[in-house]
């Protein structure tokens, strides 16, 4: 077994609170329902689990509008439930990586709050990025930049007697103003609040927009069409500017003052980690964030946004394995988070061969196959729990769960919705509470009405129906997470095999010693291929008399060993 420090090898969880489990009845999740269903976690056999916010926030965008980074909103308990939460999972042996939202406050943020009160030129404005606006009288935003919520990104405030003030530069939605990290200020504050959840023994944080942090001096106007393409974020003034590393070099060191002090729970593995979301490109743009002295890792998004086809896929894994080999870092993989539609869902649209469209689907779209789309998501997620490296899992995708895809507008709580006027369905249709029974309100959710509406087909999906069950994706994904474990995959170097047929994608996992401990094979093509010699160890569908059916993965022990 590997020695290696465990952000390398991980598979981390992530708990969207809520949505995951509701203790209190309110219809919304909450930090003792999230205790309370632990043992789940356990039982499935990942590493760790990543909570998204539960601090106090309006909630605007789902809690990463913050307004006080230090405590729990009463929506979601008490940092007293906090601290029981944290002490069950490292009873049950698993790590907790919480969220840290560092370029954006929410508007009810005290900081914004006086700001606001305080006028131009001030201390308390020096925080956040304030501008006079351009044109004779102002009235025109300071630059051109677009809110990723769609329209301008920047707010015009009123002054204190009534007539227009300056702007304020807000990359998401209004109520999320932009720290200026140019402010010492803002380093102290944010280096403060990682610090006091590692006192309350978190493992790691996940950095919301990683990458958004620095923008470039004197806030020129973007190319916005490559803003849209995403391929170049290194040449657009507000993303990935050089001084975002020098933010990143200090929390390394900071979170490394940590090393030890929980070794009664870890032994000698006792690192605190920390991921970036960063959607960055190209990937050499985004291994600078994981060279030695700043972040362990950030998430993959390119494996995530490839079509689902041989070619695309054997380049992304080429080009991600070797972008951060070239740094020393692990790669991560995802293939659903609460941002982008679940791969379930995405993976059964009719382009999915094509492309890889992450926006919510609405009632008025072209709905997935939701056969194709299981079949293929489980044999994506086999696929991607044998690569080298950590891998991240989005709550009930190891039920199978696909999106709500008919969410009618009214329910709709995304901000991207209303800000484009309707023409971007949003994201609320992967946020549906999570069922925990086949009956009842809101299938074992909670005691209330869940805050989105449940799809009929989550009440077969329930873990209920599921365990033990022969097939089920839940058993399905035990077995990948316990197989993976007990040969070390995370820890291997892989090799494609070159016997592979076309539209097969065939590789070999090896281990310190050069020893081969596994290949997995999965068949793109539309007809079954051959299975190789070989005990099968795992198989995300049925097989075919003795070969492996279209969009279905296998592990198997290679032959001799
Ligand atoms: C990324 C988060 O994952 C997303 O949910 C949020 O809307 C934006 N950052 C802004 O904080």
């Amino acid at each position: 077994m590997s020695n290696q420090p465990w952000w390398r090898h991980a598979v981390i969880y992530q708990v969207y609170p809520r949505s995951w489990a509701d203790a209190d009845g309110d219809g919304l999740g909450d930090l003792p329902g999230i205790t309370s269903r632990l043992e789940h976690l356990a039982d499935l056999g990942v590493d760790a689990l990543w909570l998204s916010p539960f601090y106090v926030s309006p909630q605007n965008d789902g809690g990463y509008d913050v307004a006080d980074f230090r405590d729990v909103d009463p929506l979601f308990g008490t940092l007293a439930d906090f601290d029981a939460l944290v002490e069950r999972a490292h009873d049950l042996g698993l790590r907790v990586v919480v969220d840290v939202v560092p370029n954006h406050t929410s508007s009810e943020h005290p900081w914004f709050q006086a700001a606001l009160a305080a006028g131009p030129g001030s201390p308390e404005r020096a925080r956040y990025v304030f501008r006079p606006g351009r044109g004779d009288d102002g009235s025109e935003p300071p630059n051109n930049w677009q809110s990723k919520f769609d329209g301008p990104a920047w707010t015009r405030t009123t002054d204190p007697d009534g007539s227009p003030g300056e702007w304020y530069l807000h990359l998401f939605d209004s109520s999320q103003p932009d720290l200026d990290w140019t402010n010492p200020e803002v380093h102290a504050e944010l280096e403060s609040v990682l610090r006091f959840w590692l006192d309350q023994g978190v493992d790691g944080f996940r950095i919301d927009v990683a990458h958004g942090l620095v923008k470039a001096d004197g806030l020129p106007d973007a190319d916005l069409a490559l803003d849209e393409t995403r391929d170049r974020s290194s040449l657009l003034p507000m993303w990935d500017q050089p001084g975002v590393h020098d933010v990143y070099r200090r929390w390394r060191a900071l979170v490394e003052e940590y090393r030890g002090t929980q070794t009664a729970l870890w032994g000698e593995d006792d690192d605190r980690m920390l991921c970036g979301e960063a959607w960055v490109q190209p990937a050499e743009a985004l291994a600078a964030y994981v060279r030695p002295d700043e972040l362990h890792q950030t998430f993959n998004f390119s494996f995530l946004m490839t079509p689902w086809r041989a070619d695309a896929l054997r380049a992304s894994v080429d080009d991600a394995l070797a972008r951060a080999g070239a740094v020393g870092a692990p790669q991560t993989w995802v293939l659903s988070n609460h941002d982008v539609g679940r791969h379930a869902t995405r993976l059964g649209r009719s382009d999915a061969t094509q492309v890889a469209e992450v926006e919510g689907i609405g009632p008025h779209d072209e709905q997935p196959d939701p056969v194709l789309g299981l079949r293929r998501a489980r044999a994506a997620t086999a696929l991607m729990l044998a690569l080298p490296g950590s891998a991240y899992l989005y709550q009930g995708e190891e039920l199978g769960l696909p999106d709500h895809t008919r969410l009618p507008d009214e329910v709709l709580q995304d901000p991207t919705f209303a800000r484009s006027g309707g023409t971007r369905h949003g994201r609320d249709g992967c946020r549906v509470p999570v069922p925990w029974a086949s009956d009842g309100p809101s299938l074992g959710f909670g005691p209330g009405e869940p805050w989105l509406p449940q799809p009929p087909e989550y009440a077969d999906l329930a873990p209920g129906r599921q365990r033990g069950a022969e097939g089920s994706t839940l058993e399905l994904y035990r077995r990948l997470l316990r197989v993976r474990r007990e040969l070390g995959l995370g820890t291997t170097t892989l090799a494609w095999l070159p016997d592979a047929p076309p539209d097969v994608l065939a590789l070999r996992l090896v281990d310190a010693d050069g020893v081969p401990v596994a290949e997995v094979r999965t068949n793109l093509s539309d007809a079954p291929v051959p299975l190789p010699a070989g005990e099968v160890l795992v198989a995300s569908g049925d097989l075919d008399d003795g070969r492996l059916p279209s969009d279905t993965t296998v592990w198997t022990r290679p032959a001799g060993s």
